[in-house]
């Protein structure tokens, strides 16, 4: 019987001492998870918006912080996911590159409520001012709360040239000039207009930029077949 020498970087050395077994452990699931998050911050797929998907304005930016305050994520999710069944029910699935203005993301995981990533132009401004003050006017089953208050609340102290700036400083491309023109832009405006706009934008970007990516797609594929004949 040969007795095997075994040198000190062989399994056996591992696999017979538990602390190195743990130290090595941690080691190789610490690369292979770098592996895998490392490049999502250098993929153009998840670091540059894609078409259609712009930072937002004063006025939807004002909404978007009510949006946050009065806790709709906590039944609201903004994220279709990739299956069949979501896709035909709210719309296109949500991307990466859809979310890089959104400092914090508003993804979510509750659905006590539709996903909302694209209800934008879904409902009339209308419609959502009386779902707001009380959502069982428009949908009777609803248990969604009131929140009567917004109607009455004007956008007035909150300093939304210092959120743009910090935004700015995360990455949002907001220009000098845009910044200047923000307390204009909602004077005078209620938190629930402000929500509404917010809401009235979901998704909308990115939907008329496919629009046009397909309709140009259809006018490319039918010129070769037009000048062909037949
Ligand atoms: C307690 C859970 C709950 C909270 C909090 C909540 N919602 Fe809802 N929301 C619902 C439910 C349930 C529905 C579906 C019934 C209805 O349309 O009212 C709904 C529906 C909606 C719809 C219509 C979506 C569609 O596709 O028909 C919008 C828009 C909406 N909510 C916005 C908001 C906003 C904005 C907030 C925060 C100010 C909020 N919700 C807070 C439960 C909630």
């Amino acid at each position: 019987m040969a007795n095997k020498q075994h040198g000190f970087f062989s399994h056996q050395t591992l696999e017979k001492n538990i602390g190195l077994m743990i130290v090595a452990s941690i080691l190789v699931v610490s690369f292979a998870g770098l592996v895998q998050i490392v490049p999502l911050f250098f993929q153009h797929s998840t670091t540059q918006a894609v078409a259609g998907v712009e930072p937002y304005d004063a006025l939807r930016l004002m909404g978007r912080d009510v949006y946050i305050r009065e806790g709709c994520v906590g039944c609201h999710s903004q994220q279709v996911r990739m299956l069949q069944a979501e896709v035909q029910r709210y719309g296109a699935y949500s991307e990466a590159a859809e979310s890089v203005f959104d400092h914090p993301f508003l993804w979510g995981s509750k659905r006590t409520g539709p996903d909302l990533a694209r209800v934008g132009e879904r409902y009339s401004d209308e419609w959502h001012r009386i779902h707001l003050r009380d959502p069982r006017l428009v949908v009777p089953e609803s248990n969604m709360p009131s929140y009567p208050w917004l109607q009455h609340a004007l956008l007035t102290g909150q300093n939304v040239q210092d959120r743009m700036r910090a935004l700015r400083k995360l990455g949002v491309p907001y220009s000098d000039a845009e910044i200047e023109a923000a307390p204009q832009a909602i004077a005078g405006k209620t938190e629930e207009d402000a929500l509404v706009a917010y809401l009235q934008g979901l998704g909308v970007g990115l939907r008329k930029a496919r629009q046009t990516e397909a309709e140009q797609a259809r006018q490319q594929a039918a010129q070769p077949a037009a000048g062909q004949g037949d």
